[in-house]
């Protein structure tokens, strides 16, 4: 009689996570011997749907746990709620899940209490510092805590984690699965879809992070501001994240400026297509760190730390804080000094070369072989 395929639940619950597992989701799809299934919290509702349209990926389970201005203690419990739930039921024989997102740890937590192997995607990231960024370097310290198998996407990521007395074995260099995804995409024609004067160079601005509610925000806008009052050349596109904590600041110093368009968050094809109109980009993002010097953008970091080195060392990305000074100034060295600017703007890319989804499926199958499963 021929073996049952291994039940493997592929977890997403924001835009980042769903961008990063679909190639994961892909590639084990086009194995014989996974069935997949796809588990979306909906921690994020339109952000997620706008990836799982594009990537085509109709989750299985959809626990459809967002609520406006969702408190992470209240989002922490009903998630593990809803998961305990879906793990009794679906019986997998291990579950992935990306990031640091509080699906992520609250999976990871789930899985360990019915002792499912956990595969930790995008594994090893470290600041070093629990408040920053708030609370993602716990929820992915956590994850790595219970996980199997971690996937690191770069070298120094591995090492984070073996510093932690993670075995070597269970640690694997993958790349990151951004990189898949942004290729997939990014080889398509693209329409941004909103008009930028040609004669202008365009800065795209994202902005998100916990630890920047509040004056930071404001220091933040307040610099966007400056350069786009003082800089008539210069056009910026701000799609703006939902968080109420993030529209409110923005929308009250940025609204009807003739040079920055505020816009909803754009869909995952059109926002590549923006950041390869850029000339330069502002962000407090993760994901953003990781394209966008693939794509030859300069990045300007709006926040204390990274737990994405590789990149800053290279040259390409600069950490300038939520700091209103530090915005304004080197932002206009790169718009003033052809130098630095191309100092910046080269394609590197540290984070991957495309093919880290295949690396993460290998050393699955192999576990479950091993097991004679396969
Ligand atoms: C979450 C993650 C963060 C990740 C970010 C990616 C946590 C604690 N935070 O932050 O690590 O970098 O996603 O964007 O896991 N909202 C909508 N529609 C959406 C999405 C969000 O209205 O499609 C609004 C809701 O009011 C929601 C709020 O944003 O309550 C916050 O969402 P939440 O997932 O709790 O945190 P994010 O700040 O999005
Ligand atoms: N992104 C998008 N549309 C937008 C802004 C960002 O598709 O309007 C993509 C971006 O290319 C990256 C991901 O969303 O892949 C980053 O998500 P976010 O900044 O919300 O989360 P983080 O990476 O900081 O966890």
């Amino acid at each position: 009689m021929k073996e049952p395929k291994i039940k493997i639940v592929c977890v997403v619950g924001t835009r980042p996570e769903a961008i990063k597992m679909a190639p994961v989701i892909s590639a084990l799809g086009k194995t014989d011997w996974a069935a997949v299934r796809v588990l979306a919290t909906a921690q994020h509702r339109a952000m997620l749907d706008q990836v799982l349209n594009l990537f085509k990926i109709t989750p299985d389970i959809d626990l459809n746990i967002m609520r406006p201005n969702q408190s992470l203690t209240s989002l922490t419990a009903r998630l593990l709620l809803d998961l305990d739930n879906v793990l009794i039921s679906e019986k997998p024989d291990a579950v992935l899940a990306q990031g640091d997102t509080t699906t992520v740890m609250t999976t990871a937590l789930a899985c360990f209490y019915h002792q499912i192997p956990f595969g930790h995607v995008e594994a090893g990231l470290r600041t070093g510092d629990m408040l920053n960024p708030f609370p993602e370097e716990m929820n992915r310290v956590m994850a790595g805590k219970f996980a199997r198998w971690h996937f690191a996407p770069t070298e120094g990521s591995r090492r984070n984690l073996l510093a932690e007395s993670i075995p070597e074995h269970q640690v694997f260099v993958t790349g990151n699965t951004v990189i898949d995804a942004l290729l997939h995409i990014s080889a398509r024609e693209l329409p941004l879809g909103i008009d930028i004067a040609s004669s202008r160079r365009l800065i795209l601005v994202t902005a998100h992070r916990r630890e920047n509610f509040g004056e930071p925000f404001l220091n933040i806008c307040r610099a966007i501001r400056f350069l786009a009052d003082t800089n008539p050349d210069v056009e910026f596109l701000y799609p703006v994240h939902p968080n109420p904590n993030v529209v409110e600041p923005v929308t009250r110093l940025l609204a009807g400026h003739a040079r920055i368009t505020l816009c909803d968050p754009l869909d995952y094809a059109p926002f590549v297509a923006a950041m390869k109109q850029a000339y330069l980009i502002l962000t407090d993002s993760g994901g953003v760190q990781e394209e966008a010097p693939a794509l030859g953008r300069p990045v300007l970091v709006m926040r204390h730390e990274t737990e994405r080195p590789e990149a800053v060392d290279a040259g390409v990305v600069k950490l300038v804080g939520p700091d209103y000074a530090n915005i304004v100034g080197e932002t206009q060295k790169l718009l003033d000094d052809p130098a630095a600017y191309r100092s910046m703007a080269r394609g590197v890319s540290p984070y991957g070369d495309g093919h880290a989804a295949g690396r993460i499926v290998a050393p699955i199958r192999a576990y479950f072989a091993c097991r004679g499963r396969l």
